[in-house]
């Protein structure tokens, strides 16, 4: 057992540079606008020591509620215990990216709309729920070349 407490205790390998993922950030980094209420990802980038969020937001996902010159405020759910705290950081936007967990939905969102638009002007009905995958489909299997075999467990043996 490790023993010391820092604030970035046990985050060596967590928080090392990935291999060829050293050196400098880039400048699209900067270039990329953050609004209140977008979702965001984040991610610590060990580069840059300034405004980094603590080890436990690493990989956690929270919505911005506060934008700055050079970093956000985001709002992250933490569970703590048998509830969850809101829990609110600042950190660099070296730190965060837009999150994609929402992207599908939306992109669903339009599709369904436009789809809903088509029926319409066609003057059908559809339904747009979506259906887990089903069972295959039955098929017929030739036993031509193909004889059936048996199959049984093999009698338990020691192995030494
Ligand atoms: C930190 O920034 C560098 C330079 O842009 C980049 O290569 C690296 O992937 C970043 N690290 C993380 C953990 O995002
Ligand atoms: C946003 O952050 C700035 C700088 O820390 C602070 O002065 C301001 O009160 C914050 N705004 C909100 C809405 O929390």
């Amino acid at each position: 057992m490790p023993h010391s407490f820092g604030y970035r205790a046990r985050t060596r390998h967590l928080f090392s540079q990935k291999f060829r993922e050293h050196g400098p950030v880039k400048l699209s980094t900067y270039l990329k606008t953050y609004k209140v209420g977008d979702i965001v990802d984040i991610k610590a980038n060990a580069s840059i020591q300034k405004g980094m969020p603590h080890k436990y937001y690493h990989g956690r996902t929270g919505i911005v509620y506060n934008v700055t010159k050079t970093s956000v405020g985001i709002i992250i759910n933490k569970r703590v215990g048998n509830r969850y705290m809101e829990k609110r950081v600042n950190v660099r936007i070296e730190h965060i990216k837009h999150s994609k967990c929402r992207d599908d939905f939306l992109r669903r969102v339009k599709e369904n709309a436009q789809k809903k638009k088509d029926a319409k002007a066609a003057g059908q009905t559809i339904h747009l729920k979506r259906q887990p995958v089903q069972p295959r489909e039955a098929r017929h299997v030739s036993t031509k070349d193909n004889a059936p075999t048996t199959i049984y467990p093999i009698a338990y043996e020691t192995l030494i």
